[in-house]
């Protein structure tokens, strides 16, 4: 059990993640106004954690400034927490957030062909068709689960639409992302996280099979779709290897997929609770839907936090931070800093400016998919609110215990009568 007690909480501690979001937001309001980052200890857990533990780091400013200087607060060996063991990045080949230059530029450069305008533009219709159907099944079916009937399905057929998987595969790619989900969140035992990282390791070897399979494929016959993009090589010759492609995709569907859906599921209940915003948002959809999102992913930080490793000795608000040492960036705390955000716990789509650090702090790593999530949001909430105006959410979101992922399991909604 970790042991610093000095807030009166602790971050380390798997009680605190079980806490109300309100309770929780207090006590990074707590942590903000002690002005200087606080040291939480790990517990020790063979093979797992070191029991070295994180300093939190939970004002804008500092999330800002360390985002965008990796040489000091590196994103290797890992921003997860705790990190991939050493065999499955030499297994299934590593992840473009846990890397700095020289190997992040290249494989950004290679992978931002997936999120160019064009590709955006391209992907337009195939969205506005997946919510059409999702929006025909939930008038078919009536409403019980918005995050299962809505906000799960659409993010990952885009994400399978976008890479060209064939539909026969997608049941697959399905099964993969429902373990891979149960594996993120605050892990109670050593027992259950070996059970829960055997399944997932197993999904991502059919995973990584089949879309290498895939790959080679479209290497003989390329098509109009992403992997036929990464790989084969552009003009200066660059291109995926047959593992770098595989944890591309697996990454997508963990990045992508997660964050996207927990934004649509906070999203439609944070416009229920606050009908004024709705309002608003309503009467002229088109005008206000942008600064709404910004103000959702704001509000909800889909992504708790991601951690940076020091190289070197450095100072942050009067303590020293040593090579080795970790920061966590705390991103909701940091969108709700009272420095840089007027009345912060108030929902305003109109707030502008909204310099939030829901999609990363300004640097190397900022969100590539920040555009596809604004234009997969638009689109969806669109034909919610075309179709079915007064869709609405009804009680308390079932949220997941997780220090990681702001994740909805399941949100009662409603329309109609109903
Ligand atoms: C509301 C939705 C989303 C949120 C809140 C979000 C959040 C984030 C954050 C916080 C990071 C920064 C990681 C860091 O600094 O270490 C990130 C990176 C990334 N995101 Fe997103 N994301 C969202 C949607 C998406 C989507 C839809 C995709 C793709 C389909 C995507 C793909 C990526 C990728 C590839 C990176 C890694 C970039 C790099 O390391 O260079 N994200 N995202």
């Amino acid at each position: 059990m970790a042991t610093v007690v000095e807030p009166g909480f602790d971050l380390a501690d798997i009680a605190f993640w079980k806490k109300p979001l309100d309770e929780r937001n207090e006590a990074f309001k707590r942590l903000r106004a002690m002005d200087r980052p606080v040291y939480f200890s790990e517990p020790k857990i063979p093979m797992l954690r070191s029991g070295k533990g994180f300093y939190a780091v939970v004002r804008h400013a500092d999330v800002v400034e360390i985002s965008r200087n990796p040489k000091v607060f590196s994103s290797e060996p890992a921003v997860t927490s705790p990190p991939p063991p050493a065999w499955v990045k030499t297994v299934f080949g590593d992840s473009i957030v846990n890397m700095d230059d020289p190997r992040h530029a290249r494989l950004r450069r290679i992978v931002s062909r997936a999120f160019s305008p064009k590709m955006l533009n391209d992907l337009t219709d195939d969205i506005q068709r997946a919510a059409t159907r999702i929006v025909d099944d939930v008038l078919r079916e009536g409403p019980r689960d918005f995050v299962e009937q809505v906000a799960a399905r659409l993010p990952i057929t885009v994400i399978c639409d976008m890479m060209g998987i064939p539909e026969e595969l997608r049941e697959k790619v399905h099964r993969h992302v429902d373990v891979s989900t149960a594996y993120t969140g605050v892990r109670s035992s050593l027992g259950r996280t070996i059970r829960m990282a055997a399944s997932n390791v197993h999904a991502l070897f059919e995973l990584q099979r089949m879309v290498i399979k895939l790959g080679h494929e479209r290497v003989r016959n390329p098509r109009n779709d992403l992997i036929s993009a990464l790989v084969n090589a552009n003009v200066d010759g660059e291109k995926l290897t047959d593992k770098e492609l595989g944890s591309f995709f697996a990454m997508l569907l963990v990045a992508g997929n997660e964050t996207a859906r927990n934004t649509m599921a906070h999203g439609l209940r944070l416009l229920t609770i606050n009908p004024d915003q709705r309002e608003l948002l309503l009467s002229d959809f088109d005008r206000y839907i942008g600064g709404a999102i910004e103000e959702m992913v704001r509000y909800v930080s889909p992504i708790i936090q991601f951690r940076r490793n020091v190289t070197q000795e450095t100072e942050l608000r009067g303590v020293t931070l040593k090579p080795g040492d970790q920061v966590a960036l705390f991103y909701g705390s940091a969108n709700r800093d009272e420095e840089v955000f007027e009345d912060p716990d108030r929902f305003d789509i109109t707030r502008s400016p909204n310099p939030h650090v829901g999609f990363g702090g300004p640097g190397p790593h900022f969100c590539l998919g920040a555009n596809l999530a604004r234009k997969e949001i638009t689109i969806m909430f669109r034909e919610l609110f075309t179709r079915i105006p007064d869709i609405r959410t009804v009680g308390e979101p079932e949220l997941l215990l997780s220090n990681f992922d702001n994740a909805v399991k399941r949100q009662p909604f409603t329309f109609g009568k109903g």
